[in-house]
């Protein structure tokens, strides 16, 4: 695969999960890694575990929440300020919210998960778009979820911006492809990352690797995704390997998302 010398990538909720996934396999093809993410003491202990792992790549790091759209505007400032442009953006930083039928989801959560969920990812493509633009090149990865292409009991809020999110992503491709911008989202189905044991813990607070194996036992391949498995297919999506691929939900879910029905 093409590497990253001299590519500049932002990636959002970089400290920890499929962000910094995403983060470790950039950093070893050399490039320069705008981190961001607002939880400040993992993040800097993220990018200082990766610079001495990987010493040849360059690291920004910005403490930013992803739902203020003026910190988006200045993760995208300080970006362009310290590598002079922005070639890949892997739009990732989301929440889960928490898990309760519709009629009984709470209100202010509901509206916090749209905030970070959807409007951060709209404020960051906003944002990272127009500098894009100037160099006529540029790769997009927003993060949806199998839950942005299938219902999930228990998380409307969740479902509800990840299926924004794949719709934007459409958007993006069409309105941003003949600025050779290509735009696409990923599905994930459940990876092992800090977010999904927490999501286990909700489900079965008492044991939560009960819950995790009876999920897993429903996955064709018997298993979790690995967070290294996704930052593979985001770093090609990232790279100029992808010439031609724009305006997909692409699952990787183990096959998960084709199942009707018992299995
Ligand atoms: N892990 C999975 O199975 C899975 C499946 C489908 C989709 N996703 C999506 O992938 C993305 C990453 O998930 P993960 O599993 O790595 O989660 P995680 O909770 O393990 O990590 C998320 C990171 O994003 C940061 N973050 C959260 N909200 C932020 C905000 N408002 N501003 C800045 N940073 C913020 C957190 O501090 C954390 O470092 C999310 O959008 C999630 O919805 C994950």
């Amino acid at each position: 695969m093409s590497d990253f010398k001299n590519k500049t990538v932002i990636i959002t909720g970089a400290a920890m999960g499929l962000g910094l996934a995403v983060a470790e396999e950039l950093a070893s093809k050399g490039a320069n890694l705008t981190l961001v993410d607002y939880n400040e003491e993992a993040l800097t202990k993220a990018k200082n575990e990766l610079a001495s792992k990987y010493p040849d790549a360059k690291y920004l790091t910005v403490t930013a929440d992803v739902s203020n759209e003026e910190a988006v505007k200045n993760y995208v400032n300080a970006t362009v300020s310290e590598f002079g442009k922005i070639d890949g953006f892997y739009n990732n930083a989301g929440i889960e919210g928490r898990q309760a039928p519709m009629t009984e989801y709470d209100i202010n959560m509901f509206k916090k998960v749209v905030d970070i969920n959807l409007m951060g990812v709209y404020y960051g493509m906003r944002y990272v778009i127009p500098e894009m633009q100037k160099n006529k090149t540029g790769r997009i990865v927003n993060v949806a979820s199998v839950g942005g292409i299938r219902g999930v009991l228990n998380q409307s809020a969740y479902v509800a911006t990840k299926h924004a999110v794949a719709g934007m992503s459409k958007n993006a491709a069409l309105e941003y492809g003949r600025d050779g911008i290509l735009t696409n989202a990923i599905a994930p189905g459940a990876i092992k990352t800090p977010m999904v044991a927490e999501a286990f813990k909700q489900v079965n607070p008492e044991n939560p690797q009960a819950a995790e194996d009876e999920y897993a036992s429903r996955n064709p391949t018997k298993r979790l995704g690995k967070p290294s498995e996704v930052a593979k297919l985001v770093t090609f999506l990232l790279s100029e390997d992808n010439g031609y691929v724009s305006g997909q939900v692409i699952a990787i879910d183990g096959g998960e998302s084709n199942i009707y029905g018992n299995s």
